[in-house]
């Protein structure tokens, strides 16, 4: 089944130079898919993210995403659209550090008027699956870069989105926290057919992805999709880089 669908999607901003920042984008993702986009800075990804989120819109052409267009939707039903059907993680985690790591994952069910205990059911299945029983009472200073963004996944899961969306979500961690949030996102990707599309510069961060489609000057540049293992796939990705225009001797040849 089809969660996501672009069409000939275009974005122009307009400003005293209008720069055209994404032309002609076609992607279809299938419920289930884990997919990344990487591309060179300035290629049009965060673009691309913010009017798949809603929070931007496109200049020309259409989204789709679980057979609506948000886009048509008045203001407040698209706001309960976003709040519904999408899960939205940053590189910056965006956790309320007034609230411990229980209250910011249950934000969501709170602001939809879901009872107590199936709140309470649903936080802990979910806080067993990330490994952060142990810190559901905490406030977020007291907790690791790492645990912030299992929080902030867990924050995102909670309501079972049609689609993830996630801007760099390793980009402020270390090499080991970041995995750990890659193989997490994957588990729960293979595990409940979640779907996630994620914009990530870390080809090792993208490895863990069941495809990457790369995007060059606002134009899909290229997709290679997994194949028999994440080593292979990783080196596919550093291949397609370097043809980018990156340079392959910028990326570590970590043994993944
Ligand atoms: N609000 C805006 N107004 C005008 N131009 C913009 C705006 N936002 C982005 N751009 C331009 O559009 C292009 C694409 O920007 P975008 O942020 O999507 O790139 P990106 O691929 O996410 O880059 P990075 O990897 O650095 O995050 C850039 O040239 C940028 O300068
Ligand atoms: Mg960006």
């Amino acid at each position: 089944m089809e969660i996501l669908s672009v069409r000939n999607l275009g974005k122009i901003y307009k400003g005293m130079v209008s720069y055209e920042a994404l032309s002609n984008i076609d992607l279809s993702i299938n419920q289930g898919e884990f997919v990344g986009i990487m591309g060179p800075s300035g290629s049009g990804k965060t673009t691309l993210l913010n009017m798949i989120s809603t929070i931007d819109k496109p200049t020309s052409g259409e989204i789709h995403i679980a057979g609506e267009d948000p886009y048509t939707l008045s203001q407040n039903k698209l706001a309960m659209f976003r709040r519904r059907e999408l899960g939205f993680v940053f590189q910056s985690f965006n956790l309320l550090n007034t609230l411990t790591v229980k209250e910011n994952i249950l934000l969501p069910l709170t602001l939809d008027g879901v009872g107590i205990k199936e709140m309470n059911a649903r936080v802990e299945a979910l806080a067993d699956k990330l490994g952060i029983t142990s810190i559901l009472d905490k406030r977020t200073y007291e907790i690791s870069g790492g645990q912030a963004q299992r929080t902030a996944i867990a924050r995102a899961l909670i309501h079972e989105p049609k689609l993830l969306l996630a801007d760099e979500p390793t980009g402020n961690l270390d090499s080991k926290s970041a995995r750990d949030v890659m193989e997490i996102l994957e588990k729960r990707n293979r595990e409940d057919q979640s779907t996630m599309l994620l914009v990530t510069h870390d080809p090792v961060a993208a490895s863990y992805c069941s495809r990457v489609i790369f995007i060059k000057d606002g134009q899909l540049y290229n997709e290679i999709y997994y194949g028999d293992n994440r080593a292979s796939f990783y080196q596919k990705i550093i291949n397609v880089l370097s043809l980018l225009g990156g340079n392959g001797h910028e990326f570590p040849s970590v043994r993944i």
